[in-house]
């Protein structure tokens, strides 16, 4: 129990450190080598939901939903609106594959209103499918691809506020008008390469 709760916290700081993109040397890096990739991609995920269930509640929700001040859309820049949550997650999804090859991620979906966020392989499609089947259940698989081994993790990304919701069921371009709050909408794939 006290082993495991130590390797639980050395990944989360090692998550946290390449989460913030912290490179100084020494003793941040150290655990990164040691830890589990499961550790490791549970604890980014930690982090990962987080900063989004913030994102969207106390940003896009209280000032677009509550208070009526200002918008999320797609054209945030033409309409000098607010970042969707998804184009959020993506912006940083894109600036981490710039500093890191030790893991990956993305967003997807069974229910893409964006195509290119529908599942590519089979162990994507396979992990959406038993994250929505199984409420409260991580998928874990080893996959290979190209050549190469990785250990991917897909979560449940849930809607966590009316915001989520609303906007998705009332999308032009969505498969799925019935979305509830608390339902899974998709999922986070992360990646990680092993030897
Ligand atoms: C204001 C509208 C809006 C809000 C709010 C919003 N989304 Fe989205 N969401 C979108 C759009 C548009 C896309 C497609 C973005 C792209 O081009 O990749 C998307 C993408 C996604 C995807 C990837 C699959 C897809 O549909 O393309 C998931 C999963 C998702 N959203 C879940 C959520 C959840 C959960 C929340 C709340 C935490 C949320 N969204 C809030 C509009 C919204």
């Amino acid at each position: 129990m006290n082993i495991k709760r130590i390797a639980t916290l050395a990944g989360a700081a090692a998550a946290l450190a390449l989460a913030s993109g912290c490179s100084s040397g020494g003793e941040a890096e150290a655990p990164a080598a040691s830890i589990d990739p499961q550790t490791f991609t549970d604890s980014l995920f930690a982090v990962m939901s987080s900063d989004r269930a913030v994102y969207t509640q106390k940003v896009v929700n209280r000032l677009q939903n509550d208070e009526k001040v200002i918008k999320a859309s797609e054209h945030f820049e033409d309409d000098k609106a607010l970042p969707l949550p998804a184009q959020m997650f993506r912006f940083g999804s894109e600036m981490v594959s710039e500093k890191t090859d030790k893991f990956s991620y993305q967003l997807l979906s069974l229910w893409p209103i964006n195509k290119q966020n529908a599942p590519k392989t089979d162990v994507e499609k396979k992990g959406l499918e038993f994250i929505s089947a199984n409420p409260g259940q991580n998928f874990y698989a080893d996959e290979e691809l190209g050549g190469k081994k990785y250990f991917t993790a897909v979560y449940a990304d849930k809607a966590v506020a009316p915001a989520c919701v609303t906007c998705h069921n009332g999308h032009k371009d969505t498969p799925k008008k019935d979305f509830k709050i608390g339902d899974t909408m998709g999922g986070v794939v992360i990646r990680v390469p092993v030897s």
